[in-house]
């Protein structure tokens, strides 16, 4: 899947640039140009990198918490 429309960058070359030691958002926008031209890729980018394991401190994304729906039941309790 096309990450970065501006510049033509894959989930899968992003991936294979942390595989290949890339392990910071400054480093994946010098060497492939995501997030430098309209900017709206860089949200993917981050989550592309949070799921390939980078750290969160490292790709700037904070650990989401798993807010689970309410039931039917619950939402009439509430
Ligand atoms: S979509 Fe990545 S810079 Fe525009």
């Amino acid at each position: 899947m096309i990450v970065c429309v501006c510049k033509s960058v894959s989930d899968r070359k992003i991936r294979a640039a942390i595989a290949d030691g890339m392990d910071s958002f400054d480093e994946l926008q010098f060497e492939l140009g995501v997030a430098l031209c309209c900017g709206k890729c860089e949200e993917s980018v981050r989550d592309v990198m949070e799921q390939s394991g980078v750290c969160a401190s490292r790709c700037g994304v904070e650990k989401r918490e798993v807010v689970a729906p309410l039931t039917f039941y619950e939402r009439q309790a509430a």
